[in-house]
């Protein structure tokens, strides 16, 4: 009997997540302080639909979203949308835990690897995810347990397909391949960092090394800066936004935007939606684009309390087609964000 298909890739554009052979979309969809947190119910299914239109599918999300409530609304989404498990990608993230005052409940030990992810399955509403990611580095566990862990919910339990890091630094990340090869575990096969057109260094200086030695790969965080480069903090924050719904988390952000750093921030947006607007587009497209255009980017996790957003969002695969050399200069003439690289001592290769 012909399995029936329910996803039309339209125009998407897919990349290798990192040295794997799972392919994602370009462009992604996640959860943080938008479903199970601002947004309840039917609207974060109309948000996955509009996704899952749009050619993408890979989606995002981690215990620690919403305290845990970010799984089970997508989970119970992906369940009522019903498409076939073989026809998307999903992530979820340990590290954080859901809020619980038991020390084990957080943390990379074995123990919350697997008991964790356990939880957040039950969560989803789901057998497995595709990659289960380690949300941060923990200090207090040895490189070799958490290998172990993350290689025990892959092997043994069958609970997920690879696993990643999210904000690891390049040595903790090299730490993992080669505690990996030596112990015969499975290594991480990409990193969740934030990345943006004005948050570079750590994606395009301190892990080149990474993409070159292990071809790891990048699901990109906060590509409009949470929403900074739409340009809708051009003129206050708007009733509604990121920004005013969680003031206190965004405090230091939204103090900044006083400052003449912060000042000079929105200047450059404004400056930056001249170009969109010439190359047919909008600042928000322009930033994803922006980011996608980094060969080393898998794929670019776009945050939506919106269908609207999803969409206009998705246009931005139309303004990568026109993101030649000359285009790509005069952004960075713009943003004057290039990181200085590392020094080299005249030993430059
Ligand atoms: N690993 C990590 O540590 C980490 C950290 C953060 C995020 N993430 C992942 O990365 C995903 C994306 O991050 P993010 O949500 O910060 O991405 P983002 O693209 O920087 O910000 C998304 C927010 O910007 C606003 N927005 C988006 N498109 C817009 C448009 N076209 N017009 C106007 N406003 C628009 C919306 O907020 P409002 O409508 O509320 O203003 C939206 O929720 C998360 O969902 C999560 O899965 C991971």
């Amino acid at each position: 009997m012909a399995v029936e298909s329910k996803y039309d890739p339209k125009d998407m554009i897919f990349r290798h997540l990192g040295p794997s052979g799972l392919k994602v979309s370009v462009f992604s969809l996640g959860g943080w302080l938008t479903y199970g947190g601002t947004q309840k119910g039917n609207i974060v299914k109309e948000c996955l639909q509009a996704a899952w239109d749009n050619g993408i599918n890979f989606f995002d999300t981690a215990e620690v979203y919403a305290s845990g409530q970010c799984e089970i609304e997508m989970g119970q989404a992906l369940k009522e949308l019903a498409w076939p498990r073989d026809e998307y990608v999903l992530a979820t993230k340990i590290f954080f835990g859901t809020s619980r005052k038991e020390p084990n409940t957080r943390g990379l030990s074995k123990k919350h690897v697997v008991e964790g992810l356990k939880s957040s399955l039950k969560r989803l509403q789901q057998p497995y995810v595709d990659i289960v990611l380690a949300h941060r580095p923990d200090y207090a566990t040895p490189m070799k347990e958490i290998v172990e862990g993350f290689t025990q919910v892959i092997r043994n339990q069958n609970l997920a397909y690879y696993w990643g890091t999210s904000e690891w630094s390049a040595q903790q990340i090299s730490e993992a391949n080669l505690v990996a090869e030596k112990y015969n575990l499975i290594a991480p096969i990409a990193e969740q960092p934030q990345y943006n057109m004005f948050h570079r260094e750590r994606f395009e200086v301190e892990y080149d090394p990474l993409y070159k030695q292990y071809q790891y790969g990048t699901t990109i965080w906060s590509p409009l800066a949470s929403g900074l480069l739409t340009g809708k903090y051009n003129d206050g924050i708007p009733e509604g936004s990121r920004f005013a719904n969680h003031a206190s988390f965004f405090n230091s952000t939204i103090e900044e935007l006083k400052t003449d750093e912060g000042k000079s921030k929105i200047e450059k947006v404004r400056k930056l939606s001249s170009i969109a607007e010439r190359l047919g587009g909008n600042p928000s497209q322009l930033a994803l684009a922006w980011c996608a255009k980094n060969e080393n980017v898998s794929t670019v996790i776009l945050g939506a309390t919106k269908v609207e957003q999803i969409h206009d969002n998705c246009k931005a695969l139309k303004l990568l087609e026109k993101l030649t050399p000359e285009v790509m200069k005069e952004i960075e003439d713009v943003i004057q964000t290039t990181p200085k690289g590392r020094p080299t001592f005249g030993r430059d290769r």
